[in-house]
């Protein structure tokens, strides 16, 4: 993703924004591995770990923060971690490893910074 289209994406918070350009980092380089006719399970799994850890992060940054949408923030989290779960299994269970799962998934983790994300910096501006 060029750097245009990621300040979209930034909510402002340094730890957070890190994490979600990183998870985006290996969106591209999953799409280059394909470009290049390489297996991508290995970095799907890796992306599967860091939006695990970065949804603990995120969640320990909610409590700390006294964010008052947690509950519903982490059952969107829960939502999307089994999402993602799901559609990896059944890459690699069916082998069907290609550019539109790569999208699915990276499109659906923006939309949850987008709609969920954003509120966090929303709230936590408001307070500062
Ligand atoms: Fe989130
Ligand atoms: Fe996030």
């Amino acid at each position: 993703m060029d750097d245009d289209r990621f300040i979209h994406y930034k909510i402002g918070i340094k730890a957070l924004d890190k994490e979600h350009s990183i998870i985006i980092q290996n969106f591209n380089d999953c799409l280059e591995f394909l470009k290049e006719k390489k297996e991508i399970n290995n970095v799907l799994e890796f992306i599967n770990k860091l939006l695990l850890d970065h949804f603990n992060s995120e969640e320990k940054f909610m409590v700390l923060i006294n964010y008052p949408y947690l509950d519903n923030h982490v059952s969107e989290h829960k939502k999307l971690a089994l999402y993602f779960k799901k559609k990896i299994n059944e890459s690699n269970e069916y082998k069907f490893q290609n550019r539109f799962l790569v999208s699915v998934l990276e499109e659906s983790f923006l939309k949850h910074i987008d709609e969920q994300d954003k509120q966090i910096e929303t709230f936590y501006y408001s307070i500062k």
